[in-house]
């Protein structure tokens, strides 16, 4: 058993005697049985962006309307699955990769799952739709200039890093690389939340993801 990590290398099951047991229930069939697509939304943004904002509000949407849904956000993440994880690019490359391996998991459970990461690293968000077939992946660029974000600044962070508190700030001591081909860009200095949110609403409706 092997699965693939980022830089194109592959990791092997510590024991050999792994063996991966294949359920009764395709993914097809609970997207039958639900009624819906499942796949990964993907949004990458600055931190103060509106990444988690537009996911949890599209989550709260789709859930009224029985979908299943779930959102995944960096700093939920970083509190359980990946507290042992920093801000070096290894750690943000480990983040990223365990991110995608349980995505996979919900995409196989048959739900839309709702990942707001800043995966601020071109080659990382390339990794990560290649590990999704096309129709089950669509990226969302959470688009806001580094001067609003740090104007909005919702956890301090932003003062923080440029006054050298915190080291490796995205934007401010490191990159974020724009995104060039993402499937749909929400500028939130151009749209409020609720213009947000139902742009992204709309687009799964077109991709047919959602009725
Ligand atoms: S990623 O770069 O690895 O994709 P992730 O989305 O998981 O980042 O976590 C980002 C969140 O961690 C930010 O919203 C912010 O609250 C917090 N954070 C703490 N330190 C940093 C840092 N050095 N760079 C970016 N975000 C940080």
């Amino acid at each position: 058993m092997q699965i693939p990590l980022l830089d194109n290398k592959m990791i092997k099951c510590k024991d050999t005697n792994v063996v991966w047991h294949k359920g009764y229930v395709k993914r097809e069939e609970r997207e039958l049985k639900y009624g819906h697509k499942s796949g990964v939304v993907w949004f990458t943004g600055l931190s103060g962006s509106g990444k988690s904002t537009i996911a949890h509000n599209v989550e709260k949407i789709l859930f009224e309307k029985d979908i299943k849904v779930y959102v995944l956000d960096g700093d939920n993440i970083r509190h359980g699955l990946n507290v042992d994880l920093g801000f070096s690019v290894e750690d943000r490359k480990e983040n990223i990769r365990r991110i995608v391996e349980v995505a996979k998991l919900f995409v196989d459970a048959g739900i839309i799952l709702l990942a707001a990461f800043i995966s601020p690293y071109r080659y990382i968000r390339k990794y990560v739709h290649y590990q999704f077939k096309n129709d089950n992946f669509i990226e969302i660029f959470v688009k806001c200039s580094l001067k609003e974000c740090e104007r909005r600044d919702p956890k301090g962070h932003y003062k923080k890093a440029r006054a050298g508190i915190i080291k490796g700030y995205t934007g401010i001591d490191t990159p974020f690389e724009e995104p060039e081909d993402s499937d749909l860009i929400i500028d939130t200095e151009k749209l409020n939340i609720h213009e947000s949110v139902e742009k992204v609403i709309r687009y799964l409706q077109k991709e047919r993801w959602i009725e």
